[in-house]
């Protein structure tokens, strides 16, 4: 199907053009919550790079967008304030660690913690939250670790530490065509756990694959069965409310680039002080320590959250992360929460009607069809009117002509693509019997001579900035495979 001429690619011919004009119409009927109007200002007081370049930004889950106001609030804070490293007692250092101070405190208020029962710990990122509980949790003979298939490679990695250690390893599996956890063998596995011995669980609150939002009464459950849970929060708060005084993880990594788009470079580890306890750091640093010596051979490791920072905290980007999350409380996260649940909904259901003039559909979904449980992500592959594949490379390059950014591959979570697509244990069991280190490209070569289906996606994530001129644009580039041959 053929789009007329610089809708895909100018926003002043998109906004002109009478069937745009339509849909937005229907879509500001159907959705009353999404509230056009104020999201239009705030993205052109915040956001107007986008439309200022041209920009179709669909790549939330992988990254936040920051907002004007955070960069110049941030610039002004560096400009009025002298900070030293924070591990002296000097007035500038003394004010790195009261800025550093404060923003730990913001980040437990934003998720509703109580101080008494949450620690917060900066980290580079989400990984290097799940790396900490990784490389510490006291794994054992015995002890067991438990992880849903569709979690972010730096979750899955953390089985490395858990087979050194020589822990019981158990993936917990998730069903097509939904992806959503299969309740009755993790009920068994769960019910596996010896309570003497350490259990950690580790699931995503929602899937940066499929989109999926498991059950938080999965925390509860597990611990009361004699797990640790780990909940890997990184792809679920940017769009939704996380209230840990509702709900008790042990552990919960995320990025706030993820969340608010700057500073990139700033994660946490939020975790329960009782939990803390139970992990054994495998070495320590500047920093963690409140004395080492070299002649006596020992160190004593701080008991607070210092001991689990290795070397300098990120001081001069930490307060960014208070401006941050100021930001993201103005804007209200419910508000985002009901826009992006407007425009996935908008999204599923014009991309799901898509279909080539032989009847047969374009689009094929990884995940939920509606928005029950699910958030802004969604994962799709694109067939031919015989059923033939698109190479998601492809759809890719086709994307970055008309300066749409979306994401493609397997967004390192190897577990739902595999069931999504259908592979099994022996098709990869192959792939690492080789001496050879295998690439990316290799493994897609060989994996597509296996299943009839796709090995990789293309993935399409809406976030605080998004409006209906970029899921509308999304759609209208859909259109242009209707009736072409892969
Ligand atoms: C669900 C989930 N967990 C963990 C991560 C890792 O985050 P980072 O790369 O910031 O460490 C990501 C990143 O995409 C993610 O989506």
């Amino acid at each position: 199907m053929t789009v007329p001429d610089g809708v895909l690619v100018d926003l002043q011919v998109l906004q002109r053009d009478p069937q745009y004009q339509e849909a937005l119409a229907a879509f500001e009927r159907d959705y009353p919550a999404f509230d056009v109007v104020s999201l239009e200002q705030l993205r052109a007081i915040e956001y107007s790079r986008l439309d200022a370049q041209g920009h179709v930004y669909l790549d939330y889950t992988g990254g936040g967008l920051y907002a004007e106001s955070q960069l110049a609030e941030h610039q002004a804070l560096l400009r009025t304030h002298v900070l030293g490293n924070p591990h002296s007692n000097n007035p500038t250092s003394l004010a790195a660690t009261r800025l550093a101070e404060e923003t730990r405190a913001r980040v437990l208020e934003f998720f509703n913690a109580d101080p008494a029962e949450y620690a917060v710990i900066f980290t580079q990122n989400a990984s290097g939250a799940l790396k900490l509980v990784g490389e510490s949790y006291p794994f054992q003979p015995g002890g067991h670790y438990l992880l849903t298939f569709d979690n972010h490679n730096s979750v899955n990695g953390i089985r490395e530490f858990a087979r050194a250690k020589g822990a019981t390893l158990t993936y917990a599996p998730v069903l097509p065509p939904e992806l959503r956890i299969d309740a009755t063998r993790l009920e068994e596995y769960l019910a596996q756990a010896n309570p003497a011995m350490p259990n950690l669980f580790a699931y995503p609150a929602q899937s940066n694959f499929s989109g999926v939002q498991h059950d938080l009464e999965w925390i509860a459950r597990a611990q009361a069965r004699g797990w640790d849970v780990l909940l890997d929060a990184a792809a679920f708060v940017p769009t939704n409310r996380l209230d840990l005084r509702q709900w008790h993880p042990d552990f919960i990594s995320l990025s706030f680039y993820k969340i608010f788009g700057y500073p990139t470079g700033v994660g946490a580890l939020i975790a329960r002080r009782e939990a803390l306890r139970k992990l054994r750091r495998p070495w320590f640093a500047g920093g963690t320590i409140t004395i080492a010596s070299v002649q006596g051979d020992g160190y004593y490791l701080r008991d607070d959250e210092g001991g689990f920072e290795d070397g300098t905290i990120d001081y001069v980007n930490l307060p960014a992360v208070q401006i941050g999350l100021r930001h993201i409380a103005r804007v209200g996260v419910e508000t985002i929460h009901t826009r992006v649940l407007c425009l996935t909904d908008w999204l599923l259901r014009h991309l799901l009607a898509l279909h080539h003039s032989n009847g047969k559909p374009l689009i094929h979904l990884y995940g939920p069809a509606d928005t029950v449980k699910r958030g802004g992500t969604i994962t799709i592959n694109f067939y031919d009117p015989d059923g033939r594949l698109f190479d998601y490379r492809q759809v890719e390059a086709e994307a970055n002509q008309v300066n749409i950014s979306l994401r493609t591959g397997c967004f390192c979570n190897p577990g739902a693509g595999e069931k999504a697509h259908g592979l099994t244990a022996e098709d990869l069991a192959e792939c690492f019997r080789r001496e050879e280190r295998m690439t990316f490209e290799d493994f897609i070569r060989v994996m597509s001579g296996k299943v009839k289906d796709a090995v990789g996606a293309v993935r399409v994530s809406v976030g605080i900035a998004t409006n209906f001129a970029d899921v509308y644009r999304f759609v209208r580039f859909a259109e242009t495979f209707l009736d072409r041959r892969a």
